[in-house]
């Protein structure tokens, strides 16, 4: 099959697009704009592969969109581009309405002429979405398929808004659509932006550690390549119209995420002296309207796709904090114009 997947030089596009070549046949275009976040270094791995081609797009170019999907004629739209870093949601919130509402916008009617006129029995537009739409849990409870929308930064309501988008050109115009909606990835390859890389890279620097708040709020983690496997099964053999949530059963604080990089580099690159990865820890002002708790009930896509995780929290951890000890060199070259200086506190200021 052909597949076009969108935003595929980020963090979760990679992946996915790594998987397509190394572990199927099918033929893959990646639709990229190559934004601070998108790295053709991630790609390296399968860059030469005849079944993998690139084009340097912005989905908010609808014609370009139309073009390059008429002419690929694909089986699956995977469509992964977004801005997806909710600290840069609170300082510039316009980024995120163009990328994420009308770029999804222009590759819904992109799509929609395409499948109108080939009539391709087997297509398949598939939006990959966030948990964060439903916005925050308590101590307890699970996000479900029925959970309500409650979307709390610039980044989820526009992520939500995409998501109604999509399932209102599956109900108008009978596109085959479906949704599947995230919890937090970690992993190879991941932008030193987000909390994971960044601890680590901070921690083996010996810089310090920003906790945001008092630690506490807790994120259900998932290594990318348990997500980019359950986001095969769900393009391929989803049912047009259904939801399905995806979680790793891994909820931690993110004192414990922090703790758990230290004690990983306290055996990988023990500390000489006195010194102690954990004390570089340093609580920093919250994050405007932080969400304190996700969680994902992953009932459905196990009972009905048979997916389950198959990394611990433990072993993925270990083989990314590994990587990134391993591929420093990577770290360099995507982060040229991010100073790593604290984001997300605008709205405050
Ligand atoms: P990322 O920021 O690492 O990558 C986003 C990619 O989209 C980049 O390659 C970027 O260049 C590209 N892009 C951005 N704007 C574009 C535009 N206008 N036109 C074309 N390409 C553009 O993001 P990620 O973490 O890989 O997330 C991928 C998708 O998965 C997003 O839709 C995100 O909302 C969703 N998601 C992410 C997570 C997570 O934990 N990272 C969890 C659930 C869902
Ligand atoms: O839940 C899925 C979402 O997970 C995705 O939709 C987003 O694209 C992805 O970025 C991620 O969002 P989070 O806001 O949860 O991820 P982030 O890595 O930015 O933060 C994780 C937690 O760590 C959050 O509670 C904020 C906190 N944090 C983050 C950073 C960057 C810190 O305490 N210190 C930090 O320096």
């Amino acid at each position: 099959m052909k597949f076009i997947v969108t935003g595929g030089a980020g963090f979760i596009g990679s992946a996915m697009i790594r998987f397509l070549i190394d572990k199927t046949d099918h033929s893959v275009l990646n639709i990229d704009k190559l934004t601070y976040a998108g790295n053709l270094e991630s790609l390296t791995p399968i860059s030469e592969n005849p079944r993998y081609r690139f084009a340097n797009a912005d989905i908010c170019d609808a014609d370009k969109m139309t073009e390059l999907v008429a002419d690929f004629q694909p089986d699956k739209i995977m469509h992964l581009a977004a801005e997806s870093h909710v600290d840069r949601s609170v300082d510039a919130p316009g980024e995120f309405i163009q990328t994420n509402i009308i770029g999804t916008f222009n590759v819904l009617n992109a799509a929609r002429s395409y499948f109108e006129s080939s009539g391709n029995k087997n297509f398949m537009f598939h939006h990959i979405s966030t948990d964060e739409v439903f916005g925050s849990l308590g101590d307890s409870g699970f996000f479900t398929e029925e959970t309500s929308y409650d979307p709390r930064s610039p980044y989820s309501a526009s992520k939500a808004s995409s998501d109604h988008l999509v399932r209102a050109w599956g109900a108008t115009y009978g596109l085959p659509v479906v949704v599947t909606n995230c919890s937090n990835n970690y992993g190879h390859y991941q932008f030193p932006e987000k909390l994971i890389p960044l601890i680590i890279m901070n921690a083996f620097n010996q810089k310090p550690l920003p906790i945001y708040g008092d630690g506490s709020n807790v994120r259900d983690w998932l290594h990318v390549d348990d997500h980019a496997r359950a986001l095969y099964l769900v393009a391929t053999e989803g049912k047009p119209g259904e939801t399905y949530n995806i979680g790793g059963k891994n909820e931690k604080t993110n004192l414990e995420v922090v703790d758990t990089i230290c004690s990983l580099l306290d055996g990988f690159n023990p500390p000489v002296g006195d010194f102690r990865y954990k004390d570089l820890i340093t609580h920093v002002q919250d994050r405007p309207g932080h969400d304190f708790r996700y969680a994902i009930d992953t009932s459905k896509i196990e009972r009905e796709l048979g997916w389950k995780p198959q990394e611990t929290f433990e072993t993925g951890m270990a083989k990314t904090v590994l990587w990134y000890l391993g591929n420093q060199a990577w770290c360099d070259a995507v982060s040229g114009g991010y100073s790593q200086t604290r984001l997300g506190l605008k709205s405050v200021n």
